[in-house]
């Protein structure tokens, strides 16, 4: 996947994708409409976004994130839609009962938990490109690219889709990096996967047709690879705005980004927890994908027991410091292109073109290159 981010190079102007920040009005009266109109102002090309009365990193950066919100709140949008709780603040779909069932065993909340996380990643994008367009800066509109399938399972909407959650490969090392007390991925260390198997091939986090609603155990191997993968893009943003938010320059811009990334660890740790009640089981019609019994060997005891969901204290800066219960990783370098790479190679944008790919890549590297005072 990485070649895929690193070989679209071609002429495609991205301008043609971001909107002139005159368009304040409507970026922030939008609302629910972003996640289905598409916008007829498009800026007109030109070599660089405009970045208004911001400077040209922050503007940057902001993009950036808009860019990560609007991901996020697509793919949650297809979990509410079949998983969630449907109603005029997540409107769409109907819902599927059987998949609601099963994320229930993980916990009875769950519809009201996915409810609430997309409510928030849609009013995340929504914000952030209000406030890029108040501030006469353009913004991010991805709809010329909602072009993947839905799911054809009972309760999802049939609309074009930014991100495919029907071939995922979930990183689930997370469940051990956060319980681990003397390894940090800023200073290069690795970390073992909770389940293994979730890391390796493709896997569907929803019901790709009502053929995936039996038998029970494969339902339930669908609803315990949503819970990790929950988990997975959550802590990824909470990593990501605290990295970001080293090399933003105005007030403003530092406040958005501290008070937005907290709300990401607020979704992470609640699905941290949820995660650990996945029963264990074999995917009857997958042999290949296990979750096991996280209580037992190699996982389990003092340090992975389930119940166990606070950060573990750790090296933080340097190994001389006292250890300390932080996020991690937050190192601020690349940070952007390290969240692209780390959302490409799950899979959530297989089928997606390579202008896409462009478009993302460069809302990255300007991100990445954006500089203060400090960092
Ligand atoms: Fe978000
Ligand atoms: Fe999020």
């Amino acid at each position: 996947m990485k070649d895929v981010l690193n070989g679209v190079k071609s002429s495609i102007n991205r301008r043609k994708f971001v909107k002139n920040g005159l368009t304040a009005a409507s970026a922030a009266t939008m609302g629910v409409g972003l996640l289905a109109s598409s916008s007829s102002a498009f800026a007109k090309n030109g070599p660089e976004e405009h970045s208004g009365s911001l400077t040209k990193g922050d503007a940057a950066i902001l993009r950036f994130l808009a860019a990560a919100e609007i991901l996020e709140t697509d793919l949650w949008q297809q979990y509410n839609e079949l998983g969630g709780i449907q109603d005029s603040e997540v409107p769409g779909g109907s819902g599927n009962s059987v998949y609601t069932a099963a994320l229930a065993v993980l916990d009875s909340d769950m519809a009201q938990y996915i409810h609430d996380n997309t409510e928030d990643e849609l009013t995340h994008e929504v914000f952030i490109n209000a406030f890029l367009a108040s501030n006469g800066a353009d913004t991010v509109n991805l709809d010329q690219f909602r072009t993947l399938p839905s799911s054809k399972a009972s309760g999802a909407q049939q609309i074009g889709r930014l991100t495919n959650l029907m071939q995922l490969t979930v990183d689930t090392s997370w469940w051990t990096r956060y319980r681990v007390g003397n390894k940090n991925p800023d200073f290069g260390d690795t970390f073992d996967q909770a389940v293994p198997t979730l890391n390796m091939g493709q896997h569907p986090a929803i019901p790709r047709t009502d053929d995936d609603l039996t038998p029970n155990d494969h339902i339930q191997a669908i609803a315990n690879t949503a819970g990790f993968h929950f988990g997975t893009i959550e802590q990824g943003g909470t990593s990501l705005y605290p990295s970001l938010a080293q090399r933003v320059n105005h007030p403003d811009v530092l406040r958005i980004v501290l008070s937005i990334g907290p709300t990401e660890a607020m979704h992470f740790q609640t699905w941290s927890d949820k995660a650990g009640n996945a029963p264990a089981l074999t995917d009857p019609k997958d042999s290949t994908l296990v979750f096991p019994d996280l209580n037992s060997p190699p996982l389990g005891g003092e340090e992975f027991q389930t119940n166990l969901i606070m950060p573990e204290p750790t090296i933080f800066l340097s190994r001389s410091l006292p250890a300390c219960s932080i996020v991690r990783p937050t190192a601020t370098k690349g940070a952007a292109m390290g969240a692209l790479k780390f959302l490409t190679a799950m899979g959530l944008f297989i089928g997606q073109s390579p202008a896409f790919f462009q478009l993302l890549t460069d809302l990255a590297e300007d991100a990445d290159a954006a500089k203060n005072g400090r960092a």
